[in-house]
């Protein structure tokens, strides 16, 4: 029987997301193959041995239930076979704790270093898919000096305006005037001094799952969000519960070859290991698919888009969680 540790938590802004992600892991690991412990890490980076009733991580208040704290992680991560690290954004998903892991020879679920924190940031992660010839949006970066008219130049309004490092949507806007591209060039600086300015397109949002299994990619066909808002910000995400996803979609056959292609490309030329999933806007007048972006550690609840597209594959939540955590053994 192996021992899994499962980690959660973290000081992104997606903390609950994760503790939700960590809840259904433990919930569905097969139990006859497995056995795991759990390490919460705050807000503030504490890192703690999770002991109590799982319904506290749904609730948000893990912090409140019986916990031992964790002196030295490393020493503590070494007593495991195998990490399942479930922190989604900054400090879990961008390579910091799989850099970790690799430097101390600790076995875990998921992308390495590499592939993590070039999937994290978005200005890498485009000049990436640039270099392999998926297509994007028009889009340009900017930083610390920039004139507003040459980005006016460059880019058509709409715009959106995003923080190079970033997730859950957080300090992303749309911008249809000089003057809200100012306002939203401050919102957004306000979380990276790195910009990320595309032109606004209307669009289908896609998203597609990558999986290894046995040394082979399975690649899911693609879902469908269906935001409730002009674009899939924060309160269509999580707040007003009004979004919709559809799976499987009504897209064409060659466009849904064609996604699910470009997934395994860019799965397999970023150097992912395990999993990924990677998200596409498909302009149905153009007949176009753009990449968005690729999520190295996507939401993993068993009803989160990456557990349900490849269940629609055939492959059990249980079944998935076993896939994973067989690959990093
Ligand atoms: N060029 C674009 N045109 C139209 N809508 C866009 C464009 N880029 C992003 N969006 C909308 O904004 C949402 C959030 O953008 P994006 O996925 O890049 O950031 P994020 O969700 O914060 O990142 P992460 O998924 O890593 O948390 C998308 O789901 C989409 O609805
Ligand atoms: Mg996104």
């Amino acid at each position: 029987m192996k021992n899994v540790l499962i980690i959660f938590g973290g000081n992104s802004s997606e903390h609950d997301v994760s503790c939700k992600s960590a809840k259904s892991i433990a919930e569905n690991i097969d139990q006859s193959l497995f056995s795991y412990e759990m390490v919460g890490i705050t807000r503030d980076n504490q890192w703690y041995q999770y002991q109590d009733d799982l319904k506290y991580l749904e609730k948000g208040t893990w912090l409140e239930g019986k916990k031992i704290e964790i002196i030295h992680p490393i020493n503590f991560l070494k007593q495991f076979d195998v990490v399942f690290p479930i922190i989604h954004g900054t400090n879990g998903e961008d390579g910091k704790l799989q850099g970790m892991m690799e430097l101390f020879n600790i076995p875990f679920v998921g992308c390495k270093t590499l592939s993590s924190a070039i999937g994290m940031d978005k200005e890498i992660s485009k000049i990436m898919f640039d270099s392999i010839n998926i297509s994007q949006v028009p889009y340009l970066v900017i930083d610390e000096d920039f004139e507003i008219n040459e980005i006016i130049q460059k880019i058509e309004f709409p715009m959106i305006i995003k923080p190079a490092n970033g997730g859950s949507s957080i300090g992303i806007s749309k911008a249809e005037t000089k003057e809200e591209l100012e306002q939203a060039i401050l919102e957004a600086k306000k979380y990276d001094h790195k910009i990320i300015i595309e032109k606004f397109i209307h669009c289908r949002e896609l998203e597609c799952a990558v999986l290894e299994k046995d040394q082979q990619l399975i690649c899911s066909s693609p879902g469908e969000v269906i935001a409730s808002n002009e674009f899939y910000d924060y309160d269509a995400k999580y707040i007003n519960q009004k979004s919709i996803t559809k799976i499987p979609t009504d897209l064409p056959i060659e466009i849904v070859d064609k996604i699910k292609e470009n997934a395994k490309i860019v799965f397999k030329r970023l150097q992912c290991r395990g999993y990924a999933r990677v998200d596409f806007f498909y302009d149905s007048k153009e007949q176009k698919i753009y990449i968005n972006e690729i999520n190295t550690i996507p939401g993993f609840t068993s009803i989160s888009m990456y557990p349900t597209l490849i269940e629609n594959e055939h492959i059990s939540y249980q079944e998935l969680i076993t896939i994973l955590i067989e690959n990093a053994l």
